[in-house]
């Protein structure tokens, strides 16, 4: 501990020297402080930094305080009103287990949000949002609160090869024998899954991962449960040229399609997946202010989920995947080392290495990356290898602190969750189901 402070104290000692010379716009420190309400909404209250000390709220209250002190310079009454509020409400109720983080969300930091907006806007500071928030969102749980142009490929989204992408999908002339296509495995109506542990290889046996959704897939700067390519385009590419899913040549691809480059299959099916973003789920619908979307029990397990479960600081907020607030400009990886089997009890480690294959440190052995857990309740199997059945499964697994691997990431101390906690988490995860709508 001494030396751990000694650290911290010396690099403190470096801040003014980091800051020599810096200035700051009005609009960079304004921009700053609604960084720092999103940093409060999706990883303070979860805990993110220390969740063994539960000192999250605390220093979300820390957080508002420095707000505040921003906004009396600015004179803006009305933005410090609402900082007050924040404040006063997570002063209310200090108990990290208990403290009610949807009610937080939902009555006070969103309309903080757009308070702080309203503000930059009345001092005509244009927020010139580098990163992926867009400032022109409602709230950080609207549809669009991400400009999908920063992420890689984003920028393709035209109308006209959306159309042309979702014909393609279905088409099976983009395997190399006529027989399957992307829909095969990618079924829209189980949510852009198939239903199944894993696949069928095309040489025999089945595929060694399971086949995730693809909704909410283009909120991610890695493709695959290893992130082994960086776009979408990229990643149509390899499933097509992958001897045991599509086995594809792209000349005969190209002629019986009548097209002349794969860059047009690729930017249509990429354009198409980006599109597959529905956040119609009875939580979207709750925080966007319909009280009534989701049922007490649903309301309890979000809390868990961002409590005291932990879940949220590696699923976070608002997609419940590895894209990491504040900046959302990264998607992270973790070693979780389940099993072989949803067994528990009778155990065998898993030999697929993740990340490790293609990115050999010794860091990322059984890596992979976090996947969303929207539409969760209706797309298993779980994990990589498909290999548990039901979220309660995937919930013991979480509350015994993983299988206490060396490596894992994961937290090995048990979450000592309740009957009652466990299937509130569950009832969550189905509020996350979105409208069936494709
Ligand atoms: C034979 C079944 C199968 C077919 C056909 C198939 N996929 Fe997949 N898809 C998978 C599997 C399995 C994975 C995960 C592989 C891995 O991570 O190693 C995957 C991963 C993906 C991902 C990455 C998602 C993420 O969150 O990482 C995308 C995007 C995708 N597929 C799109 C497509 C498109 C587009 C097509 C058609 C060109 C297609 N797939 C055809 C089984 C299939
Ligand atoms: C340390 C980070 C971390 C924590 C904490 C965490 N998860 Fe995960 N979660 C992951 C990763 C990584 C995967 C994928 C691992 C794999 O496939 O081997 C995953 C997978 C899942 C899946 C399967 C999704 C799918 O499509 O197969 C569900 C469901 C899930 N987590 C729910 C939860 C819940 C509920 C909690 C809290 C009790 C939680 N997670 C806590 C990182 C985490």
């Amino acid at each position: 501990m001494v030396e751990e402070a000694q650290v911290i104290a010396s690099s403190a000692r470096d801040i003014p020297g980091l800051f020599y010379h810096f200035t700051a716009t009005d609009a960079q420190i304004l921009e700053s402080t609604r960084l720092e309400l999103v940093r409060i909404m999706s990883l303070y209250i979860s805990g993110y930094d220390a969740p063994m000390a539960k000192s999250g709220l605390r220093e979300a209250i820390a957080a508002l305080q420095a707000l505040d002190s921003v906004y009396t310079m600015f004179d803006a009454d009305s933005a410090e009103a609402g900082i007050t509020r924040n404040i006063h409400y997570l002063q209310q109720d200090t108990s990290f287990d208990h403290f009610n983080r949807l009610t937080f969300l939902a009555d006070y930091a969103i309309p903080l949000q757009r308070q702080l907006r309203t503000f930059a806007a009345t001092q005509q500071l244009e927020l010139n949002t580098a990163v992926t928030l867009n400032p022109a969102a409602d709230n950080l749980f609207s549809a669009d609160a991400f400009s999908m142009k920063a992420f890689p490929g984003g920028s393709n989204t035209d109308t006209m090869l959306v159309k042309q992408g979702r014909s393609l999908f279905f088409n099976k002339a983009l395997s190399g024998h006529n027989d399957r296509s992307c829909a095969t495995c990618h079924q829209p109506d189980r949510y852009f899954t198939d239903g199944l542990e894993r696949n069928t290889a095309l040489n025999g046996g089945k595929l060694p991962r399971n086949t995730p959704t693809l909704l909410y897939s283009c909120f991610q700067y890695s493709q695959f449960w290893d992130g082994r390519v960086k776009s979408l385009e990229e990643q149509v590419l390899a499933v097509m040229h992958n001897p045991d899913e599509m086995n594809a040549c792209d000349d005969s691809v190209l002629h019986r399609l009548r097209l002349d480059s794969m860059g047009t299959v690729t930017r249509a099916l990429a354009a198409y997946i980006r599109t597959l973003r529905p956040f119609s789920a009875a939580f979207d619908t709750y925080l966007q202010g319909d009280k009534k979307a989701m049922t007490p029990l649903q309301q309890h397990g979000f809390n868990i989920f961002m409590g005291k479960a932990q879940c949220g600081t590696c699923h976070f907020a608002p997609v419940f995947n590895g894209l990491t607030p504040p900046l959302y400009n990264r998607t992270e990886f973790e070693v979780l080392a389940a099993p072989l089997t949803e067994n528990l009890v009778k155990r065998s480690a898993d030999t697929d290495l993740g990340r490790y294959d293609f990115f050999r440190i010794d860091f990322y052995k059984g890596a992979f990356k976090t996947p969303t857990v929207r539409n969760a309740a209706v797309t298993g199997p779980y994990l990589h290898h498909g290999a548990f059945h039901s979220l309660e499964q995937v919930v013991e697994f979480y509350d015994r602190g993983g299988m206490h691997a060396s490596n894992q990431t994961l937290a090995a101390t048990p979450l000592q969750l309740s009957a009652n906690e466990k299937k509130a988490l569950v009832a969550f995860m189905q509020a996350l189901t979105d409208k069936p709508s494709y």
